[in-house]
Formats: structure tokens, sequence, C-alpha cells
């Protein structure tokens, strides 16, 4: 699809109510419910995951995808190799590397392993229900990454609100709604409050491809750029959807604001830089062919990074479940990332106007 409006589209857009991914319970399951986003629109399609295999195998093929949602993801996944009785640190492991770019999918990882492991260590090896005690709380801990995505995503929406102007004219970039996240998304669930709020004139979704229209022409055309993240280094260099990088430098250019959403748990604080930001490389055949026909001639090869980094320079605010950060520099994401991990309190204001 090229750059288009897309208002008339989201007032018939049919209520937000998509979960993406859903845990089940014994006695159909232990398992993840995945609705299966390569088969979108055609078709509403629904993958039962029952081991780790098959979900590392969703993740890579995009089965299952967006950052927030592979928080849900990897922390579910472990909880899926506790119930199952597997080796679960090796499970974590699996699937913090299915894909290497979205933070949030090691972040789950690791934090339904921790859960698992301190249960562990609590019960004592030797208590017989260690195993089920610990399989518990790596579920809880799933369960508690998705109940705190929701609010995040719903915050991120009322603080984000704030950037949209009246009669706005938004560029949004690759996808952000609720088929990434266990709420409304992260840039997209913005739009729709907008939308709600009778904001939004007109909004451009972006696909660069074949002719770059949306990164050459609707950035020139917009009055605010926002997209997501899947990985935001300390400094404020931002890892997105390929693409990403160009269309922050024409905003820049044609004096367009340019805004980030994402919740807390994106910021990687361990990635100092853009350099410490591993891209991931996708198949070439992901780009010379399309639903298995091949559009480009026989014998082509491509280059396929799934994203690209943005310096933090060209990000003009940064909206968390905490606030509207501004400027975006390793000073603000300090402030910001103090606290991290906790339930949204009360906003905190590191928002300092340029
Ligand atoms: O399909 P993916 O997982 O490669 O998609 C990533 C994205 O959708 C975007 O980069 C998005 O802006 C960040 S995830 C909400």
């Amino acid at each position: 699809m090229g750059a288009f409006d897309l208002v008339a589209a989201m007032a018939q857009t049919r209520a937000v109510g998509t979960r993406a991914l859903r845990w089940l319970d014994p006695p159909a399951g232990p398992a993840l419910v995945l609705l299966d986003q390569t088969r979108l629109p055609a078709e509403e399609a629904w993958l039962t995951c029952r081991d780790i295999p098959a979900l590392d195998h969703a993740i890579r093929t995009l089965v299952v995808r967006g950052a927030p949602l592979l928080g849900l993801a990897g922390a579910y996944g472990v909880a899926l190799a506790a119930c199952r009785g597997d080796d679960v640190a090796a499970a974590a492991d699996l699937l913090a590397r299915s894909r290497p770019t979205a933070v949030n999918l090691s972040w789950g990882a690791a934090r339904a392993l921790d859960a698992y492991q301190a249960a562990h260590r609590a019960v004592g090896d030797a208590d017989p229900g260690a195993a089920r005690r610990a399989a518990d709380a790596a579920l809880a801990q799933a369960r508690a990454i998705e109940a705190d995505d929701a609010a995040a995503s719903a915050a991120i929406a009322r603080h984000g609100l704030s950037l949209v102007g009246e009669r706005a004219r938004i560029l949004t970039h690759c996808n952000t709604g609720a088929l990434v996240s266990a709420g409304e998304g992260t840039a997209f669930a913005i739009i729709l409050a907008a939308h709600r709020a009778g904001r939004v004139a007109q909004l451009w979704v972006d696909e660069t491809r074949p002719l770059l229209q949306g990164a050459r022409l609707t950035a020139y055309e917009a009055g605010l750029v926002l997209t997501g993240a899947d990985r935001i280094a300390a400094d404020g260099s931002v890892a997105n959807k390929v693409g990403t990088y160009g269309l922050a430098v024409l905003a820049h250019h044609h004096g367009v604001p340019f805004a980030v959403a994402a919740p807390v748990s994106t910021i990687d604080f361990a990635a100092a830089g853009a350099a410490d930001i591993k891209v991931e490389l996708r198949p070439g055949e992901e780009v010379t062919t399309f639903a298995g026909t091949a559009v480009a001639p026989p014998g082509s090869t491509a280059h396929n990074p799934a994203f690209d980094v943005t310096d933090a320079a060209l990000v003009t605010a940064l909206v968390t479940e905490r606030g509207v950060t501004r400027p975006v520099n390793a000073g603000t994401l300090q402030s910001l990332g103090a606290g991290r991990g906790s339930r949204e309190g009360a906003p905190t204001d590191v928002s300092v106007e340029r």
C-alpha cells in the first residue's frame, strides 16, 4: 500500500478488541494462541504453540511480532517451558535469540526466568512441589507483564495526546496498534485517542515501497510524524522499522516534529548507543518475492535489514507511560529510567522544552 489517507477507514475501524496473543490454561493448554499476522488481512487464523520450537518458529516468521507483544511472547514462552517441565533456562535463551533487535523479547523472557528461578530457590530444590510453584511464578510474571503493557499503552495514549493539535495531519510508519500490544499499542494508540477526540484531519500510513512515496513525499506534507520503537539505546538512539531514519531526516529538514512512542521496557539501558543495537538481517527473498511470487528478476539478491537506527537528535519527543520526554538524550532518558519496571504512578515530569 502507498501512503494514504486513513481517516475515513478509521471511522469504520472495528472495535479494537483483537487479542493477538493469548495464554491457554490446561486442559486445553498449556499453550500460547497467536493470531497469525502473516495471514492478515485475508484471514484471521489462530496458531496454537504447545512447545518452544513452535513458538520460536512463530516469532522468527513474524506470526507474532512488534516489540511489546514480543515481550509477552518471551515471558509466556518461558512459562510454557516451565509448565511442560522443559529446561527453562535453555528455553529463555532460545526465545531471547529468536529475533535480535526488539529488546522486549529478551527482557520478557529474562523476567519470567528470574521469577521462575527465584520461586525455585524459595521453595527449595528438594521440595516435590518446587517445579509447579516455579512454573506458577513464571506464569504470574507473564500475566503481570501483559497487564503492565495494557496499562502502559493506555498511558502512552493519554500522554501522547498532548502532542496532537486540532486538525492534525499525522504520518505513521509500520504497525504499532493492538496487534503489537496487550492494549491499543504505542504510536497507534495515540492516533486512536486523537481520532476519538476528533483531532485527526488526516492520517498517512507509510509504506515506502515501491517508489518511496511515504518517505519522499508524505513527511513533507505531514504535521507530525509518530512512530513506535523496537529498541531505544541509553543515548536515545531509536531502532525502528527500516525507513524510519529516512523519515526522521526528512521531518527534520521540513521542520516537522518527529515523535516516538514506546513503553519504558523498550529502552535498553545496557546499550549505550546505536553501535550497541544489533539490527536484524532477514532473508533477501522477503524483498525479491511477495506472497510467493517473484517481484525481482531471477537471480537478484537483496540486503534486508528489518530496522534502522535514528539519532536521538532527530527525535523531537519520546512518549512513554511515564509522560512526554523532550529533548531525547542520555540525561533525560536516565531520569525517565529511574524506577524502571514499576507500574505507572503519577506521570514523571521529565519534559524540557527545546
Ligand atoms: O514486524 P516487526 O516485529 O519487525 O515490527 C516492528 C514494528 O512493527 C515497528 O518497528 C514498530 O514501530 C515498533 S514495534 C511497536
